[in-house]
């Protein structure tokens, strides 16, 4: 089987490239991805030599690119995750949002189509987007499958664009798909713009810990390698045409979650408890804020068997000592562009 993946070099990509390359000998991996300020083929150094694995370094807002790609190494079938990803950088340039998440998708969905020339015995869209299309929260109540879409901020609109764009595909066409819809991810490799690596450099580096409003937002948290296992399962396991929402059934409100990340940081540097806490400073709100994600993940336990291996203490655990041993990762990712968007997002 030749499996396309896209925005493999990614966070999420990287831990679902690395699992399929490992478990599954016998397939074919092709990662796909443009390599934008997000992508990092450093993410995936353990397993660029293995036989079953290609790299591709292509854009997916390409029509033609695309078009010939699938031509080219007929992918039997596509794992989706290439994406522009952070809601704060949706809200400076929401067109860049468009871009990359509508456009590259429906450019994704008619080469594939094209490819597979309506023939689509074994062949599979797989979409994963993100709990945020649901919308917000009140204090109560969790997502499900048949929530309403109501997403607020442009990433979360260009998301739930897709993900209409991928049903419409297959109700129009008969294009087999499935779309899963999952909380907060958090775990090694993740990108320092997204709270928790930020906030992790930030403590290693003495710098404030931006907390937006008055930090009483709260979101599900779930550990990386949980959902790339939930991933592998509804891949080989889930009913075409369904929706799975992946959630780590644990919620933190914000300010909660950087308190234990300063505690552990503090032991693990060996700095008194409390120095870090110092460092936690509420700025402006986030425009659009949604107050809280809850994800009701009972249909992907109950059907395909899935459930989170690691508790949060246990992940962020696994998580400060992987950016503690790799310093020159978070290096190499802080330099250039990225004190540009720092300044930019935190200084103005
Ligand atoms: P990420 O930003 O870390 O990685 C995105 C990858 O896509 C990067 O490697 C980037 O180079 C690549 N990419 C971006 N634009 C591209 C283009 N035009 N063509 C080809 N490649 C391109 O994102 P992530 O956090 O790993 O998220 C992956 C997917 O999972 C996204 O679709 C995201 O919406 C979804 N998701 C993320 C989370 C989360 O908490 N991070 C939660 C639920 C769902
Ligand atoms: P983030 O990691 O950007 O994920 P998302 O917006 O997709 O949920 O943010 C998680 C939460 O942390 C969200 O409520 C916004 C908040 N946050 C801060 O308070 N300060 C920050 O510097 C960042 C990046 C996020």
């Amino acid at each position: 089987m030749k499996i396309l993946i896209t925005g493999g070099a990614g966070f999420i990509g990287s831990h679902v490239v690395r699992l399929f390359v490992e478990k599954y000998p016998h397939y074919d991996i092709y990662n796909l991805d443009a390599l934008t300020y997000a992508g990092n083929l450093e993410n995936l150094k353990d397993i660029e030599d293995r036989s079953n694995y290609t790299f591709i370094k292509a854009d997916i807002t390409n029509e033609t690119t695309m078009m010939s790609l699938f031509e080219q190494y007929q992918f039997d079938r596509v794992i989706h995750l290439a994406a522009e990803s952070h809601v704060d950088r949706s809200i400076n340039d929401p067109l860049a949002f468009v871009k990359t998440n509508v456009l590259g998708t429906v450019n994704l969905l008619n080469a594939a189509k094209s490819a597979w020339n309506d023939d689509f015995q074994n062949k599979l869209f797989y979409h994963v987007s993100t709990d945020e299309v649901y919308g917000a929260l009140g204090e109560t109540g969790l997502f499900q499958e048949t929530t309403a879409y109501d997403p607020n901020s442009p990433y979360s609109a260009s998301k739930a664009s897709s993900d209409h764009f991928v049903r419409a595909y297959g109700e129009t066409y008969g294009l087999p798909y499935v779309i899963t819809n999952c909380s907060n991810n958090y775990g090694q490799h993740q990108f320092p713009e997204k709270l928790i690596p930020l906030f992790i450099n930030n403590i290693i580096n003495n710098e404030p810990l931006p907390v937006y409003g008055d930090g009483h937002y709260t979101r599900d948290w779930l550990y990386v390698k949980d959902h790339a296992a939930a991933i592998d399962l509804v891949f080989h396991k889930g009913k075409l045409k369904e929706t799975y929402n992946i959630g780590g059934f644990n919620e933190w409100k914000n300010i909660d979650l950087v308190k234990l990340l300063c505690q552990q940081m503090d032991r693990k540097l060996g700095r008194p408890s409390g120095t870090s806490e110092t460092l936690i400073s509420f700025v402006k709100d986030r425009p659009g804020h949604d107050l809280r994600y809850a994800i009701d993940a009972s249909k992907i336990n109950k059907e395909l068997g899935w459930r989170p291996s690691v508790t949060f203490e246990e992940g962020l655990n696994i998580t400060i000592d992987w950016y503690l041993d790799n310093a020159d990762w978070l290096d190499h990712v802080t330099s250039g562009a990225y004190r540009d968007y720092y300044l930019k997002q935190y200084k103005r």
